[in-house]
């Protein structure tokens, strides 16, 4: 009861400073531990919590994955229980680990109820396989997609995409991560061993009720502007310890968050190097010291830990587009952090653009917001009955996306493209080439009011129906996506 009543007043403050204090303040729990000295507040005592990779059984040429669909309860914050959803397990899912050109087969196993889909974020794969809201599994029923992985090592995911169902499922826990690797990143003299020095974060932020359990009732504001979370979870816990046993890591970053965009800094200020975004690698790592991830971009980079003096400490700042910044994963080093036998690469594969003569097609596409608050793109809302744009396979197009950022008070939304099928490259950001960090294969890319994003995308092997839409969840759910036929 005590940590309850803690929790609950931690939570009013954290609630009145974040709308007080400027950006730039840290939100972090332990911070208003002493308000009841004789109780501790969030126990921060967990270490990171690695998702498992999902065991396959190899038959034949083909890999078998089974997942279940099921709801569960998790005890996020200590004392307090709230019901989720899970694939294999109460929150999130396991990850997938795949080679290119493996042939794939997964059960997918619905037992909640109601329906759900499960699509491939990020994944070249057929139409009917996507698991967009084409291919509802309804409850207690098993879908099985196959298909073959034909794109390079890259760090993708998978999620629920039911129709109108997608942020709920989502923001319960439906996520998981899906892996491709190939002989290229074999090769790379960058960190591979998952879970020891090749770690994955999934980012999300979450609104908990006083009680402890899941607030998800977001209202017509909320869906405009992003409905934000008090609570930063990284793979399901609230500010978690990793112990860092070699100099240089590498993370594969996931913004899993419903509508929240995010920066990610390290709270000292150390330099990192970003090694690929969405599709795969980068040519060339990049520099950086802090990097902004929309919901569902990914991201790895690296971080050479050795400028940390050993007992020293350092964490992960994620500062949100509604002016929190959260205290997230905390890094220790103890004697045992050995010198990694890696370096930062100066090479990592060549990127090449479709040829200037190869494009065949362009189109536009406005996301805005209209006069009685619709969100939509081109000026429609989804109708899955409706085909609205049809896109001759083989041809390579440049699509350029608008934010008109208009409709009265809803002036500072953000929005992002996400397309399916097909990783793109950025030709310019409002008439600029993008920053060295965005030139990479990427499927899901930010617009902030005002921006015009060219991109270029080549649609190759499969015909049949994929969506593109604002990838804010709660955006698409309100129809600001639309479906694109891959035609003969
Ligand atoms: Cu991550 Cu259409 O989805
Ligand atoms: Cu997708
Ligand atoms: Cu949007």
């Amino acid at each position: 009861m005590k940590i309850y009543k803690t929790f609950l007043i931690t939570m009013i403050i954290i609630l009145l400073t974040s709308s007080l204090l400027t950006a730039g303040s840290v939100n972090e729990l332990e911070n208003f531990s002493d308000m009841d000295s004789s109780t501790k507040t969030v126990d921060s005592d967990q270490l990171l919590f690695i998702p498992p990779i999902l065991e396959g059984t190899l038959l034949n040429d083909t890999i078998e994955f089974s997942l279940q669909v099921q709801e569960g309860e998790k005890e996020f914050i200590p004392g307090s229980k709230t019901k989720t959803f899970g694939y294999n397990g109460s929150y999130l899912g396991p990850t997938i680990r795949v080679r290119n050109e493996q042939k794939v087969s997964i059960f997918i196993q619905n037992n909640l109820n109601e329906d759900t889909t499960l699509h491939w974020h990020g994944a070249h794969v057929p139409a009917e396989m996507d698991g967009g809201p084409f291919q509802v599994i309804r409850e207690s029923t098993t879908w099985n997609p196959q298909f073959t992985i034909k794109q390079q090592a890259s760090t993708l995911w998978y999620h629920p995409h039911l129709m109108g169902k997608t942020a709920e499922q989502v923001y319960k826990g439906l996520a998981g991560l899906f892996i491709i690797e190939d002989e290229i990143s074999d090769s790379l003299p960058i960190p591979h061993e998952y879970g020891v020095n090749d770690i994955p974060l999934i980012f999300q932020d979450r609104k908990f009720n006083n009680n402890g359990t899941f607030s998800y009732r977001p209202n017509m504001p909320d869906i405009q502007h992003g409905y934000f979370g008090n609570v930063m979870l990284v793979n399901g816990s609230i500010e978690p310890e990793f112990i860092v046993t070699e100099t240089i890591i590498r993370f594969r970053i996931l913004n899993g968050s419903n509508s929240t965009v995010m920066r990610y800094s390290f709270e000292s200020g150390i330099k990192f190097y970003q090694i690929a975004t969405d599709g795969g690698f980068l040519e060339k790592p990049v520099p950086l010291t802090e990097v902004i991830l929309s919901p569902g971009e990914r991201v790895e980079i690296l971080v050479d830990f050795s400028q940390i003096q050993t007992g020293g400490g350092e964490s992960i700042l994620a500062e949100t587009n509604g002016g929190d910044v959260f205290k997230t994963v905390q890094f220790s080093f103890d004697n045992e952090m050995v010198d990694s036998v890696y370096t930062i690469p100066d090479f990592l594969v060549k990127i090449t653009p479709p040829e200037a003569e190869s494009i065949t097609g362009s189109r536009q596409f406005v996301m805005s917001t209209g006069m009685g608050g619709n969100l939509t793109i081109n000026g429609k809302q989804m109708d899955m009955n409706r085909i609205d744009e049809k896109v001759p396979l083989g041809s390579t197009e440049i699509w350029e996306i608008l934010n008109t950022g208009m409709g009265g008070m809803m002036m500072n939304v953000p929005h992002s493209m996400h397309i399916h099928d097909v990783q793109f490259l950025i030709i310019d950001i409002n008439g600029i080439k993008p920053p060295e960090n965005l030139r990479g294969w990427k499927d899901t890319v930010l617009l902030w009011p005002g921006d015009k994003v060219r991109l270029v995308a080549s649609f190759m092997d499969y015909t049949g129906k994929y969506m593109y839409h604002c990838h804010l969840l709660e955006h698409e759910d309100q129809g600001m996506m639309g479906v694109f036929e891959v035609v003969n």
